[in-house]
């Protein structure tokens, strides 16, 4: 794994937009996974910053994000598709009919996330994955468990993802309570990956990813076997590991 440590979150966020510029640059046709959460937002701003000053074409790629809530359709201003239209898709030349987010509102949800691995393998696998980090190591929202799901699959959210979600909501009964996501497998397969962290609440979760044990009740920890990983976080995310160093 490489990891990037900038001082502040607007350096992680130019440095892995670059990333993904560069990305674009060799394979204008790439197939980018997405993620949604606080922390890509200031990369989508650096991406859109780059598009809007003719240094950056998306006319070609195509993308695939990583979950979404079960119930929510797109037009639910809380759905992930409705924050990447927001935060990234409607500000850059990508043609929406690329732009591929598992349906929350899916007549059959185990057919949705059956027919979204299918996907992904007719796009040709996916070139470069960001993925967030939950403060309990959750990629997707593959959810500290007792093995590593492959697929993607239908999920429970714990409590802690609840709760941390439920600053979006007005009332806790409309926090979801269940997701499609991307499977550990599915993620696995992308061919190179971007893991984005920043603040003090993400110093550990970073810190067991890179250093604690391998295993499902820290999902990220499986990405040290992947062979392509680059990690970039900020100074407060990386303290633990600064200490230990
Ligand atoms: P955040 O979420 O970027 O909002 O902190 C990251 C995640 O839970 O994957």
């Amino acid at each position: 794994m490489k990891v990037i440590v900038s001082k502040t979150y607007e350096e992680m966020c130019a440095k892995a937009a670059r990333i993904i510029a560069a990305q674009l640059t060799l394979k204008p046709d790439s197939v980018l996974g997405l993620a949604t959460g606080s922390t890509p937002v200031g990369i989508y701003k650096e991406l859109i910053r780059k598009y809007e000053e003719g240094r950056l074409d998306f006319s070609e790629v195509t993308t695939v994000n990583l979950d979404e809530y079960v119930g929510l359709s797109g037009e639910n201003d809380q759905s992930y598709r409705y924050f990447m239209n927001h935060n990234l898709f409607d500000h850059v030349n990508i043609p929406k009919e690329y732009t591929y987010v598992p349906s929350g509102v899916a007549e059959d949800p185990e057919d949705e996330c059956e027919n979204y691995d299918l996907l992904i393998q007719q796009l040709g696998g996916v070139d470069m994955q960001l993925l967030g980090i939950g403060g309990n190591g959750h990629i997707g929202f593959n959810e500290p468990a007792d093995s590593f799901a492959e697929g993607t699959h239908l999920t429970d959210l714990t409590e802690s993802t609840i709760q941390a979600n439920s600053r979006f909501f007005e009332k806790d009964s409309d926090v979801p309570r269940r997701a499609i996501t991307m499977g550990i497998g599915t993620i696995m397969q992308a061919r190179k990956i971007l893991l984005v962290a920043n603040g003090e609440s993400k110093a550990k979760a970073i810190y067991d990813t890179l250093y604690g044990p391998v295993t499902p009740q820290v999902p990220a920890s499986i990405l040290r076997f992947h062979p392509d990983v680059t990690v970039l976080v900020d100074e407060a995310a990386f303290k633990l590991v600064a200490e230990k160093e």
